[in-house]
């Protein structure tokens, strides 16, 4: 199809003194923002409004126009939503079927706005637009759902008569004159319409000062989709017949958008058009590309934001390769929840532009709006154990995040904290930006800390460990959760070893502290080792960082006496190491002594007590065969310090031993149950001789564990 050019042209004069009134009327409500871009006026809705929006009329001399989604796109409006703010955007094309349009150059937009506020509420909003960029000869617009193609009119008189009827339509004109479109398909005519005819089906031919104006939906019957370099590429060939005079005018009105989707190759978003768009040229040797530009939202971009955002432009071969790095500027990534699980997408509005001429000689401006959309990405939270022994902390790594998604709470071993309550009790939780825009958390909690529980294996092996339970959260509502579980080893952890080395007097006991010993009480008996003990019982306690030093003198408490005879016996004196917190025995220490001596009492755990004394020493001195011995026990409450000052009844009498045992009372549970003596300790004894009141192989200072002592007390 060629436009055949009709000879004379001419500019009709058109404004008269309404239309001035009109221009000059704007009416933005407040929660509205309007601006006039080159091609389109673009208003964008603030969510809370846009919310309680239900319907947007246009409005002009003829009537009031509802903007239902089938008429938006055959009259030249597009809605969508900003995902980011969620306000309501609607495009207005300055061709669009409502707008007052009188010399293309000013178009004065008039809209309502019906909220549901009490019952239906009318917001008025008109927007006046001057033309800001010169109109090409040809401007083809691929929408999001429609294209829309306009082509500078050609106003002819014939026969010298001059015509002002350029404001009537085509439409108008044709259907008066009965003129008509003509769809093309694979070359062949398919249809051809009068134009009220192609307006029942969905297309617009319009014309206003300076052009005609043919619009047609995507998917049109009329409509073909032709392979261009492989591309998809759809095409409406439509041609405007109509007469003026008694000459035919013949307008190709021709569209064709590139219909492809674009494509993700894990790192960018990309689009490819056809370089050359082959439907639109009339003359292939004549094309000159003039220039390509791109950007999103239904605006041009300059170089060098292009650039900082990191979006590609290459022309290769015949095609334009468009690339968008995932998450770049300009777009928006969406993450919601489903089942736990956390996934996110990334699409870009792109705005494509190439200017071109074709042999005709005149300029095509052509503009694409593609919506390039990622796959839905699953993005599975993960962990990494980052603990380093040494610290005695665990830190765990949990990333990768976009900007949306926030760590809430933790769950510790069972335990919950927001973040700054676990950052107060001591678990820090750093946030790690990332520079492509992600960010990680790390936790630490350390080793020794009463939320971790830990195990000891008898292998030497300290076991930590922490159950994590995250809650995330994609902003502002809608948690996840995700769940990791760490666990530390220290090998080589062995309970204290300790050295026993006889002396004449006693046993010294030696360990020198190693790593991890608070892990370990050391216990003589059923007690812990404390200073306090070690001084009530008569023990030698040093202590220092390196190491610790207990020595036991014989006839303490804590001895167990074994093959006594006259001269010497055996003293055995074990030390424990027991798991401080189950306090499970984990290690023992005995050591056996030989000690010579002339005198001994020793009181065994079953009542028996073994008396070694030299009653031929005193004076008088006493025949060993005439001694007798006298049972006698009591029980004793003492509540200061043993035993001096403490009530012992004696009876006076020439000569008189008196040897007693005491046994923390404590100890002996059974005694009152089955009457048989039974202590789980040995006691501890005394030899009193009446000439001779010191008190011996009983240190003085020493007080038994318990104010409460049985004794049991024999004289001789
Ligand atoms: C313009 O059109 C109107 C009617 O449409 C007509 O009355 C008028 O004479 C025309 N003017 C000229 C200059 O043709
Ligand atoms: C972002 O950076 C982090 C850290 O360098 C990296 O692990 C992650 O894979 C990156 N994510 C994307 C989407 O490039
Ligand atoms: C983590 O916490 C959430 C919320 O309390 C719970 O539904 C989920 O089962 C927990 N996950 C694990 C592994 O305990
Ligand atoms: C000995 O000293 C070490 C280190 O100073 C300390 O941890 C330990 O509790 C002390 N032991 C006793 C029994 O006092
Ligand atoms: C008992 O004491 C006397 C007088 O001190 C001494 O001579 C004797 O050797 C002692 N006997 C023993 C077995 O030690």
């Amino acid at each position: 199809m060629v436009v055949m050019s009709l000879g004379c042209c001419f500019v009709l004069p058109f404004l008269n003194l309404l239309l001035v009134i009109s221009v000059h009327c704007n009416n933005v409500p407040d929660g509205v923002q309007v601006e006039c871009r080159d091609r389109y006026l673009w208003v964008s809705i603030e969510k809370p409004l846009a919310d309680r929006i239900f319907q947007i009329e246009a409005l002009d001399d003829t009537g009031v126009y509802p903007i239902m989604e089938k008429y938006a796109s055959e009259c030249g409006y597009t809605h969508t939503y900003d995902d980011a703010s969620g306000n309501a955007i609607l495009r207005a094309s300055y061709l669009s079927c409502h707008t007052d349009n009188p010399t293309d150059e000013v178009f004065v937009f008039n809209f309502n706005l019906i909220t549901s506020d009490q019952g239906a509420v009318s917001v008025p909003l008109s927007k006046t637009c001057t033309l800001s960029l010169p109109w090409s000869n040809r401007e083809v617009i691929c929408e999001h759902k429609y294209m829309e193609v306009s082509v500078r009119n050609v106003h002819c008189a014939s026969n010298g008569e001059t015509s002002n009827s350029s404001t009537s339509s085509v439409a108008h004109e044709s259907a008066t004159n009965g003129f008509k479109v003509l769809f093309l398909k694979g070359g062949e005519e398919v249809a051809s319409l009068s134009i009220g005819d192609a307006r029942m089906l969905g297309y617009v031919i319009d014309a206003t000062a300076e052009r005609i104006v043919f619009r047609a939906a995507y998917g049109q019957p009329h409509s073909e989709i032709k392979k261009i370099n492989g591309i998809p590429v759809e095409v409406a060939h439509a041609t405007v017949f109509f007469r003026r005079s008694w000459t035919v005018v013949m307008i190709d009105l021709t569209g064709a958008c590139t219909s492809n989707l674009g494509s993700f190759d894990g790192e960018k978003l990309l689009w490819k058009t056809p370089m050359v768009m082959t439907p639109l040229l009339y003359d292939h040797s004549g094309f000159v590309s003039e220039h390509i530009r791109f950007g999103v939202k239904g605006q041009l971009l300059d170089d060098s934001t292009i650039r900082d955002w990191g979006y590609m432009l290459d022309i290769s071969g015949d095609s334009v390769w468009i690339g968008v790095p995932y998450s770049a500027n300009g777009g928006h990534r969406w993450s919601f929840v489903e089942d736990n699980t956390y996934s996110e997408y990334y699409w870009v509005s792109l705005y494509y532009e190439h200017v071109f001429m074709d042999g005709s000689g005149h300029l095509t401006r052509f503009r694409q709006v593609k919506k390039l959309t990622s796959p839905l990405l699953l993005q599975v939270p993960f962990t990494i154990d980052q603990t380093i022994l040494e610290e005695h902390y665990f830190t765990v790594y949990l990333g990768n995040f976009p900007y949306d998604v926030e760590l809430f709470d933790v769950v510790l071993n069972g335990e919950p904290f927001s973040v700054p309550e676990a950052i107060q009790s001591g678990y820090p939780i750093a946030r790690v930006p990332h520079s492509n825009g992600t960010h990680a958390y790390v936790l630490r909690v350390p080793f020794e800390d009463p939320v971790v529980p830990k195990m000891y294996f008898s292998e030497g092996i300290l076991q930590y460990s922490l159950n994590i339970n995250y809650t995330l959260n994609i902003i502002p509502h809608d948690p996840y959760y995700h769940s990791a579980s760490v666990i530390a080893q220290i090998k080589d952890v062995f309970p204290p070893d300790f050295n026993g080395v006889c002396t004449e007097t006693g046993i010294i006991f030696k360990m020198d502290h190693q790593k991890l010993g608070y892990l370990w009480e050391i216990g003589i008996g059923h007690y812990p080792l404390t200073t306090e003990l070690a001084a009530h019982r008569g023990y030698l306690l040093h202590n220092d960082s390196r190491r610790l030093t207990l020595e036991v003198p014989v006839f303490t408490l804590g001895y167990i006496y074994e093959d006594i005879n006259l001269k010497q016996f055996f003293g055995t004196f074990e030390i424990l190491s027991r798991d401080a917190k189950t306090l499970e025995i984990q290690k023992s220490a005995a050591k056996r002594c030989l000690f010579r001596t002339d005198e001994l009492i020793v009181c065994s755990p079953d009542g028996v007590m073994t008396v070694v004394a030299n009653v031929t020493a005193p004076l008088p001195e006493a025949e060993p065969s005439r001694a007798t011995l006298t049972y006698e026990n009591e029980i004793l409450v003492n509540r200061g310090l043993f035993p001096e000052g403490a009530p012992v009844i004696t009876r006076d009498a020439d000569f008189r031993l008196t040897v007693q045992c005491y046994y923390p009372v404590h100890d002996f549970n059974q005694l009152f149950v089955d009457r048989k003596f039974k202590s789980e300790t040995p006691g501890f004894g005394s030899i009193n001789q009446a000439s001779d009141l010191t008190v011996k192989h009983m240190p003085k200072q020493t007080t038994p564990p318990n104010d409460l002592l049985l004794r049991y007390c024999k004289e001789v």
